[in-house]
């Protein structure tokens, strides 16, 4: 297991900066949480930042946070303007295979700052974190079949469509939808990445 410490705490990209929550982001993290319930209500519906009512619920939402690093089983990482310190995204990295190892990529933009490429750019900058830092064999992404947006993230991340899922859902109409599965395997992120020649490729385990 890589232990936090060996971690970097801050990633850093043309526009933005990325670090984990800390002690004392609870008030910001409420405030985030409040603008975007109606944005995330359709595809996010289960994520906690959706429910906080108040700064205590959100200070001790970060603290799990927090929790979660320092074990190795999560990453949350927020995503900062970095000439405006504004919020901008959050990106969700989780462990679903030590052995492998694998993990799982999550995003959310904030519904202020959507349509600026700001989460490909973050994407990327942390799945540089997961093959190069957790040494990664695989990440996986599961997205709702009508979430275009999601869709087109994964694939200019480099992800490959793997299947989908069959009507696991409800959809708001009451119909059903299917997920869609992603997968980006550490050779196909290395040649991504030396391909569109922005990064180093990283290296091998
Ligand atoms: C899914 C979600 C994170 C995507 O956010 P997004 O803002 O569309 O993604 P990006 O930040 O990468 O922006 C990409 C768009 O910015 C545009 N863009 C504008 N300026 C740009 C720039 N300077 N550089 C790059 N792209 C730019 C791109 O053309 C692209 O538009 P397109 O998708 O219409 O082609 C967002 O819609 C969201 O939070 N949805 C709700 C939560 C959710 O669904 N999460 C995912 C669950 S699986």
């Amino acid at each position: 297991m890589i232990s936090s410490p060996d971690l970097p705490t801050r990633l850093e990209t043309a526009r933005l900066y990325l670090r984990p929550y800390r002690a004392g982001d609870g008030p910001m993290y409420l405030m985030v949480g409040l603008r975007n319930r109606a944005h995330l209500a359709r595809y996010e519906a289960e994520n906690p930042l959706t429910t906080l009512t108040d700064t205590v619920e959100a200070e001790n939402l970060i603290r799990d946070f927090i929790a979660e690093w320092q074990k190795g089983s999560a990453y949350f990482w927020g995503v900062f303007d970095r000439q405006t310190d504004d919020f901008v995204a959050q990106i969700y990295i989780g462990l679903t295979d030590r052995a492998l190892p694998a993990y799982e990529l999550g995003y959310v933009v904030d519904c202020e700052h959507e349509g600026r490429g700001y989460v490909t750019e973050a994407a990327r900058a942390a799945l540089r974190f997961v093959f190069e830092h957790l040494r990664a064999h695989r990440v996986s992404l599961h997205c709702d079949e009508t979430n275009v947006r999601s869709a087109r993230v994964a694939e200019r991340c480099g992800f490959t469509l793997e299947g989908r899922i069959r009507e696991d859902k409800r959809a708001p109409d009451g119909g059903f939808t299917d997920t869609l599965c992603y997968g980006l395997l550490r050779r196909e992120f290395a040649a991504f990445t030396s391909q569109s020649s922005q990064n180093s490729p990283p290296p091998a385990p």
